[in-house]
């Protein structure tokens, strides 16, 4: 593959993976866990939990029971959906497309194993667990190898950037408990590294898979990253949720805040920056822009 000749993205991935080394802390004693966490307080900003804007809700009680069962959806959907992504990153370490970025891949699957690890962690303490993994795999035709690894790590750039959004926000937020804006700021570092490799490594993808394959399939693979762009935002308005924190309707109320027109602004901006990427890399003729998220 092209991209280990290139040198500015060997130096990059040379410099992260230092940086990992220099960073890396034990996940397991990194923490203080309190004993417990019925203060009361927010587990999650008022203004991040899904029905926000909408007016659906406005029993300042059930909001907070939701900001507790949005933030357990929030860290369940990194322990499902990042184990599905390790595994496929794990499939490619040490073959021969991947074998000069082996190093680096070391470091982005021990990182998400802590970070899965201090998620659901929190969960099972505080929280009765992390809700089980409700997503249907997304049907589609299988692509040649080299444009599946496109696939795969558009999806992690996805949803590092979804996390992204709301961990650097979260990790600074102080109505929340310490340990949760503890947990959103970790993450938040280490993704700062991943986000950064995933955005390169993916325009280098891109542009082995054109050269090998053509553009033949340019404009499904758009479509395909777009529709994920869409089922992941969606992931985020999880009935259970609604359901387990006393939402009347929960059904009816879901489906009515992922439409609502002030939602549909928050989408686009939660995505903004790798819509933006998308469309610079050339990835995408036209930026995704919330489409589909409704159903
Ligand atoms: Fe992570
Ligand atoms: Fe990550």
């Amino acid at each position: 593959m092209r991209v280990k000749e290139e040198p500015a993205f060997a130096e990059m991935v040379e410099r992260l993976s230092a940086k990992s080394r220099h960073d890396h802390y034990n996940p397991y004693t990194r923490f203080t866990w309190p004993d417990r966490m019925d203060d009361g307080s927010w587990w999650m900003s008022p203004e991040h939990l899904t029905v926000h804007g909408t007016g659906l809700v406005g029993d300042e009680r059930v909001l907070r029971e939701l900001a507790r069962r949005e933030t357990v959806n929030f860290f369940s959907l990194h322990v499902h959906g990042i184990r599905e992504l390790m595994i496929e990153v794990s499939r490619r370490i040490h073959t021969p497309r991947f074998a000069a970025y082996s190093e680096y891949l070391h470091h982005f699957v021990g990182e998400e194993n802590a970070h899965m690890w201090f998620f659901a962690e929190f969960c099972n303490r505080y929280a009765g667990g992390i809700y089980p993994d409700v997503s249907t795999p997304y049907q589609r035709e299988v692509f040649e190898e080299e444009w599946e690894d496109v696939v795969v790590f558009a999806r992690i750039l996805i949803f590092e950037e979804i996390f992204d959004y709301y961990n650097s926000r979260m990790g600074r937020d102080r109505r929340l408990p310490e340990i949760l804006q503890e947990l959103h700021s970790v993450h938040h570092h280490d993704e700062s590294r991943h986000v950064a490799f995933g955005k390169q490594f993916l325009r280098h993808l891109y542009a082995h898979a054109v050269e090998l394959h053509g553009q033949g399939r340019t404009a499904e693979i758009e479509d395909y990253v777009k529709a994920y762009m869409a089922y992941s935002v969606r992931s985020l308005y999880n009935p259970h949720a609604y359901r387990d924190a006393g939402v009347a309707r929960p059904l009816e109320v879901r489906r009515e805040a992922m439409a609502h027109p002030a939602r549909e602004e928050i989408h686009r901006r939660v995505m903004a920056r790798i819509d933006r990427f998308f469309v610079s890399a050339g990835i995408f003729g036209t930026p995704w822009g919330g489409e589909g998220v409704a159903v």
